[in-house]
């Protein structure tokens, strides 16, 4: 494992808050990932990397110890094994919610629903919660299109303002969980470059 302190950041709407956060503790890129189509970043601190990935790569980074630290929404987190790494710290960025949503004027619906949604584990977590058989149905976006087209009944997918469903004849339904940007933490890093680690997370907490 690098001597360095690797963290990676989700690219995307939620990676220029990620970058002020880490500014406001000191740690800053030494060129805008915003604007390169570089990988990983040196920092203005000679033992700090930074690397930008795709949000559901984040946790597989750390869990495998490539990544020290990484940022990631709770969305992917919960689709996530969750084994190899800890999540002492919510940052409160990109915060928006996991929900059942469906037709606003919804049909009668058989016993047994199809519902549609990338984030397959959660929701089949959730209806065997509940002791609801359903069938899921994956899709990897435009998820209102499945019940106003007739793919799916109900759909699970991220909510933030509600535009989207409002915009497609959709309302939000039940709350399966609230979603934020964490911070993740490779256990062995955790030991092994405990110091760095620990006053990291010490300034975000401050920060966050
Ligand atoms: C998410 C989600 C909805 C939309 C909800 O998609 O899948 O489509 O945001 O936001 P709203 O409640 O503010 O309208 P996103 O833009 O992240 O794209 P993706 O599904 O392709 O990742």
């Amino acid at each position: 494992m690098s001597a360095k302190l690797v963290i990676a950041l989700t690219k995307g709407r939620v990676l220029t808050d990620e970058l002020s956060l880490l500014a406001q503790i000191g740690v800053e890129p030494n060129e805008d990932p915003q604007k390169s189509r570089k990988l990983v970043f040196e920092t203005n601190r000679d033992d700090v990397e930074i690397m930008v990935l795709r949000g559901a790569d984040v946790a597989t980074y750390v869990e495998h110890g490539i990544a020290d630290l990484g940022m990631s929404g709770k969305d992917v987190l919960l689709e996530h094994s969750g084994v190899g790494f800890y999540e002492p710290l919510d940052l409160g960025l990109g915060r928006c919610q996991i929900m059942v949503a469906g037709l606003k004027n919804e049909p009668e619906l058989p016993s047994r629903l199809r519902i549609a949604t990338k984030f397959t584990k959660t929701a089949k977590r959730y209806y065997a919660a509940q002791g609801i058989q359903v069938d899921i149905i994956k899709l990897y976006g435009a998820m209102e299109l499945a019940p106003v087209t007739g793919l799916a009944h109900r759909i699970v997918d991220i909510v933030e303002t509600g535009n989207t469903l409002k915009a497609n004849g959709l309302v939000p339904m039940e709350l399966i969980a609230d979603v934020s940007t964490r911070l993740i933490v490779n256990e062995s890093s955790f030991k092994t470059k405990y110091d760095r680690i620990k006053s990291l997370i010490d300034a975000l907490g401050k920060e966050a």
